[in-house]
């Protein structure tokens, strides 16, 4: 099995008056792993069943190899398809299940057998061929629908939130299974979730989706250190956002008044919408828990700002901090330390020196993710 490239241009998709896909265009490479991530309701299973020909977009093309395939039948596409239901045919047992596909495809039956027998093989069902769907538990109905999806060897395999209704142990497990199984195939997987995590942890890139557009388009480490929005920067891992003033630029950077005595310099530029930076200008300003780190007050040098610790969360891996800027409203800062960095020390009510990692902080102008 070799994977193929999936090529989706300029993909429009309405429902009436209601726009559900919109300027959707995106290469998947051969043998790559794609997610879809974004909140219920944008689009993503919309565009899944168009690349898999259950739905026809409005407008655009989408390309499968080098073959056009917009408006081509779902069975004649050879993708295979995994959904969040399992979907099995309940009447059948486990092998008739697998064998479906090959029997539509009027493969004979030494063949089917061979074959079936591989595939449940590869998602270590072997032993449960005689089985009926309601016999097996929900992680093993994914399992037979995945073998199924995959047993007449398709180049692309397009999963909806395949492990959606399992737990969370189960999924996890899961995940590294699917993740394996794609990578010894070489098949190019379009895997749609909302679970950012899962994302992070399955795909050689995430196309993160907002309101029927792909808003950013980028390896995990990609969209977790660079996001382009604040949207894609509240999507994807923990941030804190700050409402902060532009006050000027200098060579150590722009200046930003965070709270009333406290300024920060800040080495990255704006990002979002292209805007005058004039001094008195509102930005977001975003920066992740890793990147703040904590000194009792006083010891913290020229460049910190002045704190007071409201929560003390321990983890066992790492330590959460929640802490008020003093002289400033809105939700604490969450701040994530190493938990053999001993800050134990601190407490709740603690004075403390907040530092920020200058080239860290993101800002952006507008508050919204979509420009
Ligand atoms: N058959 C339809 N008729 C009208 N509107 C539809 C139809 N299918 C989807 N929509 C609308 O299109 C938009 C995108 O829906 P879609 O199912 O693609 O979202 P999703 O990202 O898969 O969400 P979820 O995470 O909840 O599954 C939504 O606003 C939805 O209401
Ligand atoms: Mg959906």
């Amino acid at each position: 099995m070799k994977g193929e490239r999936v090529t989706v241009r300029e993909i429009l998709k309405r429902y009436g008056s209601v726009t559900a896909v919109e300027d959707v265009s995106v290469d998947v490479e051969a043998g790559e792993f794609l997610s879809l991530l974004g909140p219920s309701g944008s689009g993503k299973t919309t565009l899944l069943m168009m690349i898999a020909g259950f739905d026809l977009p409005t407008a655009g093309l989408i390309e499968i190899g080098a073959r056009d395939l917009t408006y081509v039948a779902p069975n004649k596409r050879n993708v295979g398809m995994v959904f969040q239901k399992y979907a099995l045919f309940p009447h059948m047992s486990v092998h008739d299940n697998v064998a479906f596909p090959l029997r539509m495809r009027k493969i004979d039956r030494a063949q089917i057998a061979r074959r079936v027998g591989d595939a449940l093989a590869m998602v270590q069902l072997d032993a449960y061929g005689d089985r009926m769907p309601t016999q097996l538990s929900g992680g093993q109905q994914q399992r037979v629908a995945l073998a199924r999806a995959l047993v007449f060897e398709p180049p692309v395999l397009l999963m909806d939130e395949p492990l959606g209704a399992l737990d969370k142990k189960l999924r996890e497990q899961l995940q590294i299974e699917i993740k394996t199984l794609q990578q010894r195939l070489g098949v190019t997987v379009i895997y749609v979730t909302h679970d950012q995590e899962e994302a992070l942890t399955m795909s050689d890139r995430i196309a993160v989706m907002n309101d029927g557009h792909i808003v950013q388009i980028g390896s995990p480490a990609d969209l977790y250190s660079e996001p382009a929005s604040p949207f894609v920067a509240d999507f994807i891992g923990k941030m804190n956002f700050l409402s902060v003033e532009y006050l000027g630029s200098e060579k150590a950077g722009h200046q930003i008044r965070v709270a009333d005595a406290s300024t920060l310099s800040v080495t990255r530029s704006v990002n979002g919408r292209a805007v005058e930076l004039s001094p008195g200008l509102s930005l977001q300003a975003a920066i992740r828990p890793e990147n703040i780190s904590l000194a009792a007050r006083g010891s913290g040098g020229p460049h910190a700002i002045a704190g007071t610790v409201d929560t003390s969360i321990y983890l066992g891996t790492h330590q959460i901090l929640l802490v008020n800027i003093d002289g400033r409203n809105g939700p604490p800062l969450h701040i994530q330390t190493s938990a053999s960095r001993d800050l134990s020390a601190f407490a709740r009510g603690d004075a403390v020196d907040i530092l920020f990692q200058a080239d860290s902080i993101h800002l952006f102008s507008g508050k919204d993710g979509v420009q």
